[in-house]
């Protein structure tokens, strides 16, 4: 890697983050963190872990009391026929599972259908690994679903993926069952690999359960599904996530790049995953249906104070509002930057204290919104619609 690197973008959630800090007072609705605390059976099996000197190196691809338990999650609520536990693999967070995974798949050139909008580092990761992202648009008006006509006119003979990411970051738009088999169709037809990034499967509100598109009859085959327990058990800071890997050359490669860049994932860290799966999944549901009345508070809030500014309507999943700003609103700052959902955000942050993402961030077709993470307290949340009122 050099300077290559220098060309793929720096996601401005970190230029954000930077400004946060010099806020009094902050309302972090920037970062998508949740409020909520990791489930007791997580900590106590970190504390166990602790006692029981689970601090050497294990496995390069997971330790096996929590792969096994994986395979069963796989299987039965994911619905992949995971044939064996070599199959699935632990890494040190998402967002490192997408970066294993376009090592393990992409030479140099190689083209990958991604969604505009779409979580920053997903494209990132393509560029990282020298493929060459091709956004498909999201439609607002379809719920934020895409066009699979429009997706099939943008393959070419450089296509080697799709990537798929539902719920979405960070429109929290839902794919439907016939969206995912007509995607499952077109990388069947014209012979496409699917990175399937499914953070956010917990967080279907509308119209669920969660649907892997590996699961579909014949997919897992040229499916590479990525899971994390970031969002699920509130453990953003521990960095635990997993896929499954049919494909053997695939697989290799992919543990390849595991090896070379954590040996292994930590190995404390892993018996907290072995907690989260083996204890009670209350936890779980409760975060859910707390989300969707955080989720219901927060739109009324800033759709009734500033009805003249943003609107939308709340998402089916995930954990973001993704407002429109009203395309004549003008920034009352001197040095307002000229795209208008960076004016917006400057604006929000400095004037407001209130942290929000530009939606041009996500990509091209995300200029004009904002997005809001509302799984922060329902206090942060109402103090964030009070400090927009007293400033527009
Ligand atoms: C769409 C999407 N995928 C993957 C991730 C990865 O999360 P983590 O690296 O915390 O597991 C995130 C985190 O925000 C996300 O929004």
């Amino acid at each position: 890697m050099a300077a290559y690197l220098d060309a793929v973008p720096f996601s401005g959630i970190i230029r954000i983050r930077d400004m946060m800090y010099t806020v009094d007072r902050p309302f972090r609705l920037d970062q998508g963190d949740v409020s909520f605390d990791a489930p007791d059976t997580v900590k106590d099996a970190l504390v166990s872990g602790v006692a029981e000197n689970r601090t050497h190196y294990v496995q390069t691809t997971g330790i096996p009391p929590l792969i096994d338990r994986l395979v069963t999650k796989l299987r039965e609520r994911n619905g992949i026929p995971v044939d064996e536990a070599g199959e699935v693999m632990v890494t040190s967070g998402g967002i490192h599972a997408v970066f294993c995974a376009c090592h393990a798949l992409l030479e140099p050139g190689d083209e990958v259908l991604m969604p505009d909008p779409e979580w920053p580092p997903a494209q990132g990761n393509v560029a990282g690994a020298r493929g060459v992202a091709v956004p498909y648009p999201l439609h607002a008006s379809r719920g934020w679903r895409p066009d699979v006509d429009e997706m099939r006119r943008l393959v070419t003979p450089r296509t080697r993926a799709i990537y798929v990411n539902s719920p979405n970051n960070p429109t929290g738009g839902v794919l439907s069952h016939d969206d995912l088999q007509a995607i499952a169709d077109l990388a069947a037809e014209r012979d496409l690999w699917i990175l399937s990034d499914e953070a956010y499967e917990d967080f279907v509100f509308d119209g669920g359960p969660h649907v892997s598109i590996a699961s579909l009859p014949g997919m897992y085959a040229r499916t590479i599904p990525l899971y994390t327990f970031s969002k699920t058990y509130a453990m953003t800071g521990l960095r635990l996530a997993y896929t499954a890997i049919k494909d053997t050359t695939t697989r290799n490669r992919f543990r390849k790049m595991l090896f070379l860049t954590v040996a292994n994932t930590s190995s404390l860290i892993q018996y907290g995953g072995v907690g989260a799966l083996a204890g009670s999944q209350h936890a779980v549901g409760e975060f859910r249906t707390e989300l969707v009345a955080r989720r219901d508070l927060f739109y009324k809030g800033m759709i009734e104070t500033a009805p003249q500014v943003f609107s939308g309507t709340p998402p089916s999943g995930a954990f973001y509002a993704f407002l429109k700003v009203n395309p004549d609103w003008r920034s009352p700052l001197a040095d307002a930057p000229a795209s208008p959902s960076w004016a917006m955000t400057e604006f929000l942050i400095r004037k407001g204290r209130i942290g929000c993402v530009p939606g041009v961030d996500f990509g091209a077709n995300g200029e004009g919104y904002i997005r809001f993470c509302f799984a922060r307290g329902r206090e942060e949340l109402l103090g964030a619609i009070e400090s927009l009122r007293s400033i527009l």
